[in-house]
């Protein structure tokens, strides 16, 4: 059988999403009760990180280290990659010597080009275009609060990035409809919008966007890579911040997540994240559960 990739949730049909979630759940539960399992022993995964990140690095190691296996962290300043080794020899070469590979990095392009070349799964940590990792730990999250999200609807708020176009693909594989509201010139990927326009509504007013929603989401202004644009953002996205005040206006029991880190009185207010709707720390710690299980799915031989 040819190597399974995850570069976006579309690699998991939507039957594998769904386990996957469950089987998430069902290691948390393993690693709260004390339970020592680990089936990757001698297995050793490559973190590439080309971006900075604390949840992703330590979720990925913890999770390798508890599995049995190892993790190494290579960053982009101390290989050749960044000194313009390319990709394709980096991949033949890395992928030679580890079990999986873990990549963080601006272009999309270099993780499909990275995977190409790979023998072994190779897992998108972060990309300009997609967070699909995030994700796991955010339908985790939201499964284990409140239940199946099918035909329940989503809100994202603020920019069309990384974030907003994982969702887009987990809206479509787990039957959920997605609002989007975010400033012009800010919508999330055209191709993603017009292949799923049966269960995606665009919005340009937050307080209208969250009417009948049971789970709002939002992330940064300016993503990593846009640090020179965080000004001129800053004025685009005035009135687009999520607060208790606008959560009164979706669902009663409506819950709130951001990918973190969060900037406080921009994207968010200061009390949002200490309101009992935020379930963010959660979905954070639920990074290390979801990936568990994906290092799992990809590398554990079924019997
Ligand atoms: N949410 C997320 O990916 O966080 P880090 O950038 O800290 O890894
Ligand atoms: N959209 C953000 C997510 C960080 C986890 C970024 O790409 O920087």
């Amino acid at each position: 059988m040819s190597t399974r990739h995850f570069l976006t949730l579309n690699d998991l049909t939507a039957g594998e999403l769904k386990q996957l979630i469950l089987r998430a759940g069902e290691l948390k539960q393993m690693r709260n009760a004390g339970q020592v399992y680990e089936p990757l022993q001698n297995h050793v995964m490559a973190m590439i990180f080309e971006k900075a990140s604390t949840r992703t690095r330590v979720s990925f190691e913890a999770g390798m280290a508890q599995l049995g296996g190892h993790a190494m962290f290579l960053s982009s300043r101390d290989t050749q990659l960044g000194r313009g080794e390319p990709v394709e020899d980096s991949a033949r070469v890395i992928s030679s010597m580890v079990d999986v590979v873990m990549i963080r990095t601006f272009d999309h392009a270099t993780v499909e080009t990275f995977a190409r070349y790979s023998r072994v799964p190779v897992i998108n940590a972060l990309t300009d275009d997609y967070h699909p990792c995030q994700l796991l730990a955010d339908m985790q999250a939201y499964h284990e609060h409140r239940g199946s999200i099918q035909g329940k609807t989503a809100v994202w708020i603020g920019d069309g990035n990384n974030m907003c176009n994982s969702y887009i693909n987990a809206a479509a594989l787990l039957d959920f409809r997605l609002h989007i509201c975010c400033p012009e010139g800010f919508e999330p990927m055209q191709s993603l919008l017009e292949q799923h326009a049966d269960r995606i509504q665009l919005f340009r007013d937050p307080r209208e966007a969250v009417r009948g929603t049971d789970l709002i989401a939002t992330d940064v202004w300016a993503s990593m890579g846009q640090e020179e644009e965080a000004k001129l953002r800053e004025k685009k996205f005035v009135g687009f911040q999520v607060s208790p005040e606008l959560m009164d206006l979706a669902n009663p029991d409506a819950v709130f997540l951001h990918c973190l880190p969060a900037h406080r009185g921009e994207e968010i207010s200061e009390d949002m994240l200490d309101d009992p709707r935020s379930i963010v720390f959660d979905e954070a710690e639920n990074r290390l559960h979801a990936q568990k299980a994906l290092l799992e799915f990809l590398l554990v031989k079924k019997a």
